[in-house]
């Protein structure tokens, strides 16, 4: 029995080894309760650096915002929602990361705002995680903020995504 259990052991260590690597980013993520935005935080800052991600093609490095007051723009989009904008798959994936850091004019950085695909999370927001840090990772609002989404379902019709048409 014991010996058994080893072995089960064994390949759950395994498992987790090869996780961060071998799969996408949904996955790691669900694998714990519940997502909340400390966590998230750690993932795209310390497991899976963000600002190592592509730019959403066409707007790559700086832009300045089409809203009031105009504030300055850097758009980083994970691969699974890089491979959706490529070909205008109509809908962002499970585990789909878009995150957008917003500059003063004279270039200092002062929010950043992430939308994240959490699988089951909010059906009727197309399951859009949406979170307002701070440059040091504090989370000023976190989950189904009304705020966000009042304003981001005027495009609803492309998941939500103002900066293109992804469809
Ligand atoms: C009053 C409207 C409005 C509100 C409120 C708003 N956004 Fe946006 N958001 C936009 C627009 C417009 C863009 C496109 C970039 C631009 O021109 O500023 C955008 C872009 C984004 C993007 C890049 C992906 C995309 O949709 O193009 C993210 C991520 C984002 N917003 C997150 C948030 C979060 C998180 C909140 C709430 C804390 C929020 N937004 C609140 C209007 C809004």
């Amino acid at each position: 029995m014991i010996h058994k259990y080893r072995i089960y052991n064994i390949f759950y260590l395994a498992f987790l080894l090869f996780l961060p690597s071998g799969v996408g980013i949904g996955e790691i993520l669900e694998n714990k309760d519940k997502i909340h935005a400390h966590m998230l935080w750690h993932y795209i800052t310390r497991e899976k650096p963000y600002k190592n991600y592509p730019a959403w093609p066409g707007k790559e490095g700086f832009y300045e915002s089409t809203m009031p007051p105009g504030n300055i723009l850097k758009l980083y989009i994970n691969e699974l929602a890089l491979d959706t904008v490529l070909h205008k798959k109509g809908v962002f994936p499970d585990g789909a990361l878009l995150i957008k850091e917003n500059y003063t004019d004279n270039g200092e950085l002062f929010l950043i705002t992430v939308m994240y695909k959490a699988k089951g999370f909010n059906p009727a927001g197309h399951n859009w995680y949406w979170v307002k840090y701070k440059p040091d990772g504090e989370a000023r609002l976190e989950g189904k903020v009304d705020v966000c989404i009042s304003c981001h379902v005027g495009v609803a019709g492309n998941d939500y995504a103002f900066t293109g048409s992804i469809k």
